[in-house]
């Protein structure tokens, strides 16, 4: 096609505004996927994803759209993932559009997560159109909507679209306006090759798919590319467009969105944000803005069973191949054994992570508690970076710790006000700011430790709020904080998977709440077992679990059997996620206790 009659954008939107219902309106609309194949082919893979707690993989669709003017278009949707852990991924995704749909639900109204997403769009030029949608809600409101986003953000609305995905309302004219606001991409495509990876995936058969959007010149099959940033070359396989399914190409010019297989074997080879440009005639400089994620959270990985250990490494080494972000390596503890010290996104990546090591490997794992990672000013003059709280220098060693930081942004009714203070008050947080940006909505603003953040501030904050706020933050930084290492002792032993670095003035109360958490949770065993938390040398909270009585045992027998044997299955299932620390069996839970204190 053309240059001029390429449309290429995206999708901005909060979680359940309406996003994936839109963006499969638009594929059926434009007869892309016909609404008979809907059911079965979209919507059931998006459902796979979201089983498995993956943000939804739609990454790209090419339509095919007839506008007024007879012409013919090809409309590429880029899809933007939706969490705060995978903002990079985003930029990039906005980087490869020249538009950009807002979609808002009339009913709800601006949210956090769409305003950072909002802001990224309009540092990447692009032309935003705004969508009010779910106007068929009988509650939906798209005037005062309109008018929120025209005060938050700054944003004409006259020309807003009132739409509603469920019923298909406004969507021609969504189509249209596509066509008619979305700049066409830059002709360029006499210049040299520059293709942005926006996203990748690992296919166990062709190895690394990598979707790009071609910025200057033009690639074709059995091309030799070179990735700048990572600098391997590669003979193209396959090249292709998403039609929505994989369809392959003689090429792909200047302003097109498509894939490509060149046998790559681990997603970190091909990463968001590279350039793929000829290795023949390279272009002279790669595209901006480049960087590797960072993890951020790490927590320890340890096989219930030590046996597993082996089966541990090889389910990560593969996870690795198609997650560019995990990182990893062996630790060895004397309480836990052998396992992994592994670092994270944020904590949706680590869970997504936990969760594919036990559902797809078949892994009983045992997961040590989220950290970040702590800047160590050393007497020597020397920094140390600690990502793991029990590798922390004895205080006669360092002069100074730092912590990350986050500028931390909340979204809510001002009803709740009072309770986020709150809440951002016990996390250490610095009241920055608040904005009424409605006559009864406010954006809160804070500065805060990240450590406070990756524990579950995000729940609390929902809990706190009936759900109705919603945040975003981003790293600002580190500062330095008087902290310290706070230990637990179980059975007179050192629990070093327990030991977290906190602030010197919560220490006390958090080491007390620690070791009684720890007494409710661990379950009592033939003989007395001793908790305590310490500072250093100084014991600063202690608690005690009492040995198990005999009759309590006995009692159990004599009753309905059946009842019994669901009692033994029920204590056999507890089993497996325990770890022996000592002669203590530790159960999961006990391990992440210090992010569930009251
Ligand atoms: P995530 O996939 O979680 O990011 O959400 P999303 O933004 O993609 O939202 P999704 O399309 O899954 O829609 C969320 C919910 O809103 C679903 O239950 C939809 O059926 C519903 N929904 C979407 N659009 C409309 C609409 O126009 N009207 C009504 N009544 N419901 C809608």
């Amino acid at each position: 096609a053309p240059v001029s009659r390429i449309r290429n954008f995206c999708i901005i939107a909060h979680i359940d505004h309406g996003k994936s219902t839109l963006a499969d309106r638009l594929l059926q609309e434009t007869g892309t996927v016909a609404a008979r194949d809907m059911q079965a082919q979209f919507l059931d893979n998006m459902e796979l994803e979201r089983e498995r707690g993956i943000t939804i993989k739609l990454q790209a669709a090419r339509m095919e759209y007839t506008a007024a003017d007879g012409d013919n278009y090809i409309l590429n949707l880029i899809d933007t993932p939706g969490h705060v852990d995978f903002s990079y991924e985003v930029s990039r995704s906005l980087q490869a559009c020249e538009g950009a749909l807002l979609v808002v639900d009339a009913s709800q109204g601006v949210e956090a997560q769409t305003l950072a997403n909002v802001y990224l769009a309009l540092e990447n030029d692009l032309e935003i159109i705004p969508v009010l949608n779910k106007i068929d809600l009988p509650g939906a409101d798209p005037e005062r909507i309109g008018r929120e986003i025209e005060e938050i953000i700054g944003l004409d609305i006259s020309n807003a679209i009132h739409c509603s995905a469920k019923t298909g309302m406004g969507v021609p004219q969504i189509l249209q306006s596509i066509v008619d606001r979305v700049p066409a991409p830059a002709d360029r495509v006499e210049e040299p090759l520059r293709a942005l990876i926006f996203d990748s995936y690992y296919d166990p058969y062709r190895g690394v798919i990598v979707y790009f959007r071609v910025i200057s010149g033009r690639l074709a099959k059995k091309d030799k590319v070179l990735l700048m940033a990572s600098k391997k070359t590669y003979e193209l396989d396959e090249v292709g467009i998403m039609a929505p399914d994989q369809r392959q190409v003689q090429e792909l010019h200047a302003g097109e969105v498509g894939y490509f297989s060149a046998s790559i074997k681990a997603v970190a080879d091909a990463r968001v944000g590279d350039t793929i440009t000829l290795a023949a005639n390279p272009a002279s400089e790669p595209l901006p803005g480049y960087t590797e994620a960072k993890p951020m959270v790490f927590c320890g990985l340890f096989p219930t069973d030590a046996d597993q250990y082996p089966d541990l490494r090889e389910a990560l080494d593969k996870l690795k191949l198609s997650d560019a972000a995990l990182k990893f390596e062996p630790e060895t503890s004397s309480a836990m054994g052998f396992g992994f010290r592994c670092g994270f996104l944020g904590l949706l990546h680590m869970e997504i992570v936990q969760e594919r090591l036990e559902r797809e490997y078949d892994l009983d794992l045992i997961v040590t508690a989220p950290s970040v990672i702590y800047q160590v000013n050393m007497i020597d003059g020397s920094i140390m970076m600690v990502d793991n709280p029990a590798t922390l220098p004895e205080p006669q060693a360092r002069a100074s710790i730092a912590e990350p930081y986050v500028k931390l942004e909340i979204y809510a009714p001002n009803s709740y006000n009072g309770a986020l203070m709150e809440l951002c008050q016990e996390r250490r947080g610095a009241f920055i700011d608040m904005k009424y940006i409605t006559t009864d909505r406010v954006a809160l603003h804070y500065e805060m430790p990240l450590a406070e953040v990756v524990t579950d501030f995000f729940d609390q904050m929902k809990s706190r709020t009936k759900g109705y706020a919603s945040m975003e933050y981003s790293l600002i930084g580190y500062r330095e904080n008087f902290l310290v290492r706070l230990d637990v002792l179980i059975n007179g032993e050192k629990a070093d998977p327990l030991t977290t670095i906190i602030h010197r003035d919560k220490a006390y109360n958090v080491g007390k709440a620690l070791v009684e958490k720890l007494k409710e949770l661990i379950p009592r065993q033939q003989f007395k077992i001793p908790l305590q938390a310490s500072i250093g040398s100084r014991i600063v909270a202690s608690e005690s679990i009492s040995a198990i009585r005999k009759d309590v045992l006995a009692k159990c027998y004599g009753g309905d059997i059946s009842r019994k044997k669901k009692l033994l299955q029920k204590q056999a299932k507890g089993k497996k996620r325990m770890k022996a620390m000592g002669k203590v069996d530790v159960p999961q839970e006990a391990f992440m206790a210090v992010l569930k204190l009251n």
